[in-house]
């Protein structure tokens, strides 16, 4: 993904952890894609759909794998990830229906999505940057040779 993306995420949504915030962006520009994609079609694009979703998928997966490397509590986090997916699961099934509201969906997971960063993702970033400085502290201190006393 180039930098481009990173246009896609609204500053106040960065949480200063790479790999997170490529992802973010990602997402809001998918979701661009989709919704130009159904206004072109005037339809429901169910392939951009799934593919959004997947990216939901992997980047929750992430952030487990992210705070479990750094000895995080993910349980609260991993909750709300699952009540996220499940909503917008059941959000994807319903465009089967006809009367399917393809914007309302859109809106409906810009919504949840700027929610999670705003409510969850900003204390992991936090939380992801304090580990790291320790860790890097650690491995500073861990790099002096044992000292030997020559009195
Ligand atoms: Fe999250």
């Amino acid at each position: 993904m180039g930098n481009s993306s990173l246009s896609y995420l609204p500053n106040a949504l960065v949480i200063e952890v790479p790999e997170i915030d490529h992802q973010h962006a990602r997402l809001f520009e998918q979701l661009e894609v989709f919704k130009a994609s159904c206004i072109e079609h005037n339809a429901f694009v169910s392939e951009e759909a799934e593919a959004i979703f997947q990216i939901l998928v992997d980047h929750c997966a992430t952030e487990e794998r992210l705070a479990a490397q750094a000895g995080l509590d993910f349980g609260r986090h991993g909750d709300k990830h699952r009540l996220m997916l499940s909503g917008i699961r059941k959000r994807l099934d319903a465009m089967a229906h006809p009367e399917a509201d393809v914007y309302g969906l859109i809106r409906y997971v810009e919504y949840w999505f700027e929610r999670h960063i705003t409510e969850e993702d900003k204390g992991l970033g936090q939380q992801l940057r304090q580990s790291a400085r320790l860790s890097e502290g650690k491995q500073f201190v861990d790099s002096f040779p044992a000292q030997q006393s020559s009195y």
